[in-house]
């Protein structure tokens, strides 16, 4: 059990183009999770092969980096306890025909190649992640509001 773990989910072009992004958003907020970092970002096919760096040589890695860089996308950070395995859980399967119902992708998707989120598969990889999309760095945050708000 790890209790600040980060993770780093990215909402996909499809995901923004289809006005899903508030929706994916909500569920990582009502399930506890805690937003410590949020942009959107319109990525270079550069970048999206450095993120995908494992993925080269696969047949369908030129279309996943064309289809990533079609449009913009939400890249973010959650954190909250074992954030990484749960995150994994709420997008579904990679295959969202795969993916159960209730997961994001089984709710919101139906092909692989259009699958909406990202989320890290690994606590080693949502560090590499998280450094490559935020370079400049995350603050963490804590709020100065009186503890009566929540
Ligand atoms: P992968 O890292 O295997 O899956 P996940 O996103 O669930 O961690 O693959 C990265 C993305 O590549 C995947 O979300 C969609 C795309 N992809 C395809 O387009 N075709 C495929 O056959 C596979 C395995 C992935």
């Amino acid at each position: 059990m790890s209790v600040n773990e980060r993770t780093y989910i990215m909402i996909k072009p499809d995901g923004v183009q289809r006005n899903l992004v508030g929706k994916i958003i909500a569920r990582f907020e009502e399930r506890g999770y805690k937003l410590i970092a949020l942009k959107l970002v319109h990525a270079t096919p550069e970048h999206l092969e450095k993120h995908y760096e494992d993925l080269k040589g696969k047949g369908f890695f030129p279309g996943l980096i064309k289809y990533m860089a079609s449009g913009p996308v939400v890249a973010m950070v959650w954190q909250g306890l074992d954030a990484v395995k749960t995150g994994r859980v709420m997008l579904g399967a990679t295959n969202p025909l795969a993916s159960p119902i209730g997961s994001i992708r089984g709710d919101y998707a139906l092909s692989v190649g259009r699958n909406i989120c990202h989320g890290s598969d690994s606590v080693e990889s949502a560090e590499k992640e998280i450094a490559l999309w935020f370079p400049e760095g995350i603050v963490q945050w804590t709020s100065e509001l009186e503890p009566w708000v929540l």
